[in-house]
Order: structure tokens, then C-alpha cells, then sequence
């Protein structure tokens, strides 16, 4: 793409490939990796691309995939070891093998471990039991482990749910659950989503992108890419996250206000974020954040217009499409709404 033409948003029917790396985790607002590539692709050199708001880090896995250097950010833990565990090259046959050694220690201890009280309801109580056992040996995975363990927690609760649960958002409870075997989907899962990719160039941060001075040096990026959190206020510690926050003991308060989450100072909060944008890209540096409609009330805010007036700098343009077969489809077919979704450009070489 020459400087002169406008990032294409182009209209795909196709949004994830269950089968890719990407389908370790169901996190909450993850963005379509074949979207992500449609985007990247159309940079008009390699160079350092950062996410300020990286989540499970499809957009800098797929960054890195395409020859750029990445860096990741976002004050979610469980965001991070999921962005982690793309970035982490080792030899998945000793990995099954040391993971399979592991499982047959236990089921020779034959020991019985319960699941934390507030998250009993979700599984099978053997399931349950299977989890909090190779839990034990969590720090003795590779980052891909964890990942991939976290991710099985999630997958293991929709099973004991009968998988009537959607494989974003977690449904009613079954009051007959199901048995999941834990540690065959574990094998499974680390099977099936392992590409990894090198991890040199890459720099993977947990912490707060209001302050992205602190740790990142100024003028020192190419790109800045990416859906950040919304102002409708997604709650990023809720839903399949919070079960692994409850067996974790995670301290979900602390976490979620580190996190933008809150209606009333989304604005400024946002605010201080695109100033440190602009203060570690370079004077030429493009910087795309991918964002939609939203409903508040039975008000449609459109989001190009919304982060236009949001910041004192204005975008150098933006692109519109409809939502395609998407979640977000199918939530507009039930609320009777028309939902768009924006990418807002901002050329720093136009300032
Ligand atoms: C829309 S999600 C990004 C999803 C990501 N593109 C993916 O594919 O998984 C927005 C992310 O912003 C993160 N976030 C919220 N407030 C933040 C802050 N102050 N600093 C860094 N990250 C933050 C949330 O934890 C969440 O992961």
C-alpha cells in the first residue's frame, strides 16, 4: 500500500479457524485473526507494530508471523499468559511426553482435590477434581502449557454444561453434568493449536496502556494496532475468564481496575492512552484502532464518530463495513439493530 491509499476494510464471511492457534482461549472481544491479516498485509513496510489492549494477542501473533516486531500490552494476566503461550517454540512431542508422565503420577497418588467453593457448580465434580490436580504442576509449564491449560479449563466447564453453552459465552448451569476427562482434552488441545512462532522480536507486557511511557521509549514505533476495550464497558474478568480467576483465587477487584471498564471515565481514560500512543510512535507512525457500533439504551453510538470526537486529533480517515457472519450478526438478527464496525485511521505523516 503507498501512504496514499486509504487501509482497505475489506468484507469477509470467514471470521476464525477454530483450528488455529487462536482457538486456545475463548477470550471475551478476541478479534477475527483473518480480519487481523486482511489489515496487516496492507502495512506498507515491516516495523515495530504495538497493541496497546492485546488481549489473547491475535493481532501481534499474526503481526509477527508477517515479519514485524511486536509488542503486546494489556493488564489482564490471564491476557497476558494466553498472548505468552502463542509466542513459545519447544518440541511438542517431549511436551505430551513430560505432560502424559505427569498425569499417570497422579492417577497413581489417586488423590481427591475440590475445586474452590464458588466455582463447584460449573464442572463434574471428578472433572473438577482432575483440574485442581494438574493445577499442582502449573509452574511447571511452558508458557503454551498454561495457555493451553487455562483454555482446557474452559472447554472442560462447557462439556460438563453438555456444550450447550456457546464457545464465547458460558450458559445456564446443567444440574446433571456431565464427565469431561480432563487430561485427555488437555492432550488433546495442546495438539491441535500448536504453531507457534519465534519469540525473538517480541516483547509481551503485562501492565497499563495509560502509562505506556514507562516502560515503552518515545518516538519508537511503526504502528499501533488495535480493538481496544469498548465503552460499552465488556467486563474482561467475566464470563469462561472468571472461572479460571475463581480457580486461580485470582484477586478479580484488583485486576478490574487496572482494566478500562467503567462508563464514567472511559473518556478520559482513553484519553490519557491515545497521548502515550502518540508519544512512543514515530512522526510517521500509523495507528488503526478497529472498533463498532454500539447500543446504550435504544440509542446506536456510532463508533468512527465516537472516537473522532473522542480525541483532540482527528482521524485521517475511516472505513465502515456491515458485521458478516459473526456473533455480533447474530446479536443484532435478536435486538433488531444494524450495527456497523469501524477501522479510524490516524497518519501522524498527515499531522
Ligand atoms: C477488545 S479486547 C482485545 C482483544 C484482542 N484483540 C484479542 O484478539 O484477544 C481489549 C483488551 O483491553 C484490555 N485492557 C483494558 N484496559 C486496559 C489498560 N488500561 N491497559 C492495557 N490493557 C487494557 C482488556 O484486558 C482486553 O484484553
Amino acid at each position: 500500500m503507498s501512504r496514499q491509499n486509504a487501509i482497505k476494510f475489506k468484507f469477509v464471511q470467514n471470521v476464525n479457524n477454530p483450528k488455529s492457534i487462536h482457538g486456545i482461549f475463548p477470550y471475551r472481544g478476541k478479534i477475527s485473526p483473518i480480519d487481523a491479516i486482511n489489515i496487516l498485509i496492507q502495512l506498507p513496510k515491516k516495523g515495530v507494530l504495538l497493541d496497546p489492549f492485546c488481549g489473547s494477542g491475535t493481532i501481534i501473533y499474526e503481526a509477527k508471523k508477517l515479519g514485524h516486531c511486536v509488542i503486546g500490552v494489556d493488564s489482564n494476566p490471564i491476557a497476558i499468559q494466553i498472548s505468552k503461550g502463542k509466542f513459545c517454540e519447544f518440541d511438542i512431542n517431549e511436551s505430551i511426553q513430560k505432560i502424559r508422565l505427569i498425569i499417570k503420577k497422579i492417577e497413581k497418588m489417586n488423590r481427591y482435590f475440590s475445586l474452590p467453593d464458588k466455582v463447584k457448580k460449573y464442572f463434574h465434580e471428578k472433572t473438577g477434581s482432575e483440574i485442581m490436580n494438574l493445577k499442582e504442576y502449573y509452574d511447571e509449564f511452558n508458557d503454551y502449557e498454561k495457555a493451553v491449560f487455562l483454555g482446557t479449563i474452559c472447554l472442560a466447564a462447557r462439556g460438563c454444561n453438555h456444550y450447550k453453552w456457546s464457545s464465547t459465552q458460558i450458559g445456564q448451569i446443567s444440574n446433571d453434568k456431565k464427565y469431561i476427562n480432563f487430561y485427555e482434552k488437555f492432550l488433546t488441545k495442546l495438539r491441535k493449536h500448536y504453531y507457534p512462532v519465534n519469540s525473538i522480536g517480541s516483547q509481551i507486557i503485562l501492565s497499563d496502556s495509560r502509562q505506556l511511557t514507562n516502560y515503552l521509549r518515545e518516538k519508537s514505533v511503526d504502528y499501533v494496532y488495535t480493538s481496544p476495550p469498548y465503552f460499552d464497558a465488556l467486563d474482561y474478568t467475566s464470563n469462561y475468564t472468571r472461572l479460571v480467576h475463581l480457580i486461580f483465587n485470582n484477586d478479580v477487584e484488583d485486576i478490574r481496575k487496572k482494566l478500562i471498564q467503567r462508563y464514567d471515565s472511559y473518556a478520559e481514560d482513553m484519553k490519557k492512552c491515545f497521548d502515550e500512543i502518540v508519544k512512543v510512535t514515530k512522526d510517521d507512525a500509523i495507528i488503526i484502532f478497529v472498533v463498532g457500533d454500539k447500543k446504550r439504551g435504544n440509542e446506536i453510538i456510532n463508533g468512527g464518530d465516537y472516537f473522532s470526537n473522542l480525541f483532540d486529533r482527528k482521524p485521517t480517515y475511516i472505513a465502515q463495513r456491515e458485521y458478516t457472519n459473526t456473533p455480533s450478526k447474530i446479536w443484532d438478527k435478536i435486538n433488531k439493530t444494524h450495527r456497523k464496525e469501524q477501522i479510524i485511521v490516524w497518519d501522524k505523516s498527515t499531522w
